[in-house]
């Protein structure tokens, strides 16, 4: 009889574990996708979101686990007019690739785009954390209300009628499926490949002497922004008074309050984040400053003392700002710029399906 050999048998099962695995090593095909007319059950391919390993774990609701159909479906939808009820955009018509998924300039006159970046790690959405919850509730309301998509003219598109049964296994498409493809495709557009990143955690070039003191500024208590801006993500995702007004002549101005009623809340927003930050050029929630020098200088020297104060803004040694030299601002807006992902905005598992 013939002796078991574990060195074959090792050999034969990495060969398998090869094999199976090397779908999961493809970039996602930039070909639109087109259902097959079979009506036998379809196995979904399972995907990872992929994160740096410096990255906290993201939330992914158990009900809601990626597949790479999927996220390509929530992909396809992300760039089609069709979604919005009359007809007229499509989310990346305001959230655009080459600015971070966000826009230049102000939307309704009234506020900047967010970006769509590493969403997968926030709880609180929008500039005065009005929405809550996990990406599948915000994008509920994307679909149900902001855009008012129109479920007849969805499911009279034989393309998305088939998919949707296909990976989804309904016979009528309803707001929930939107939503969850949307929400997975979303949390799939993961920027990890600042200058900044490939400097400090992938040994790859070196920053300038101003680049490096304006980390400096930004990482210690000369300028205190990282008690925020928390680093990878660039936000703590949460709510704070940062001085901004004194006075809140215009209702959007008041912030969280606007949705709690609490005192306490007047004038809180979520810390923005600063990821691609250059690329935009409207800043704070109602794109007030127009450019990094008007924010910087903000911290500087602008800032109210009101009574809900983030208790980091009020910091004694603060004295109403920051006081920085012309040169630390400068370093600042230097560090600032080692934020743009030149990658990311051009990444083509992320632009419109061909
Ligand atoms: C007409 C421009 C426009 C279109 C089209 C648009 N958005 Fe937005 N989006 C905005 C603006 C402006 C904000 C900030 C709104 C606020 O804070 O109240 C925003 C915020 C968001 C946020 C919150 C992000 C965060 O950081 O909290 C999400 C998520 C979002 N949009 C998803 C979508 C999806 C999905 C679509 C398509 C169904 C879409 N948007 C279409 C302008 C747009
Ligand atoms: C107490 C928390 C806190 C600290 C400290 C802080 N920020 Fe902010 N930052 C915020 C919040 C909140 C917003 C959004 C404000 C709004 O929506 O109007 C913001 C917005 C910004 C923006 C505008 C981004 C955009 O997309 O509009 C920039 C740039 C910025 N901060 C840079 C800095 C820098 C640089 C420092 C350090 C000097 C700093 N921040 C310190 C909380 C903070």
């Amino acid at each position: 009889m013939k002796r078991f050999q574990p060195g074959a048998f090792i050999f034969v099962l990495l060969l398998l574990v090869a094999g199976l695995s090397m779908p999961y090593c493809k970039k996602p095909s930039d070909k639109k996708i087109t259902p097959d007319s079979a009506d036998t059950p379809y196995v979904l391919t399972p995907d990872t979101i992929e994160t740096p390993l410096y990255f906290p774990k993201p939330v992914i609701p158990d009900d809601n686990k990626p597949y790479k159909e999927r996220i390509q479906l929530g992909r396809m939808l992300y760039y089609d007019s069709l979604l919005s009820g009359d007809g007229s955009r499509a989310c990346a018509s305001c959230h655009r690739q080459q600015y971070g998924f966000s826009d230049t300039g102000l939307y309704a006159s009234a506020m900047p785009v967010l970006p769509h970046v590493n969403l997968a790690w926030y709880s609180n959405f929008m500039w005065d954390g009005s929405k809550t919850g996990t990406l599948e509730d915000v994008m509920l309301f994307e679909v149900q209300v902001f855009f008012a998509t129109d479920l007849n003219k969805m499911n009279q598109n034989t393309t998305y009628k088939s998919l949707f049964k296909k990976y989804f296994n309904v016979t009528s498409i309803g707001y929930k499926e939107i939503a969850y493809v949307l929400a997975q495709y979303l949390r799939s557009v993961v920027s990890g490949g600042t200058r900044f990143e490939q400097v400090m955690y992938h040994a790859k070039g070196s920053f300038t002497t101003d680049e490096y003191w304006g980390y400096r500024i930004f990482f210690t208590e000369t300028g205190d922004c990282f008690h925020c801006h928390v680093n990878p993500v660039m936000t703590d995702g949460l709510m704070h008074n940062t001085g901004l007004d004194s006075l809140y002549g215009k209702t959007a101005d008041q912030g969280l309050f606007n949705i709690t009623g609490k005192n306490d809340d007047l004038g809180k927003f979520r810390t923005a984040n600063l990821r691609n930050v250059a690329l935009r050029n409207r800043f704070m929630h109602d794109g007030r400053f127009t450019t990094l020098d008007e924010v910087i200088d903000f911290y500087d020297h602008g800032m109210h003392k009101v009574a809900n104060l983030d208790p980091v803004m009020a910091l004694p040694a603060k004295a109403n700002g920051l006081h920085l030299s012309a040169t630390q601002k400068r370093q600042l807006k230097a560090f600032l710029n080692t934020l743009t992902d030149s990658t990311f905005i051009k990444d083509t598992a992320f632009a419109r399906l061909k």
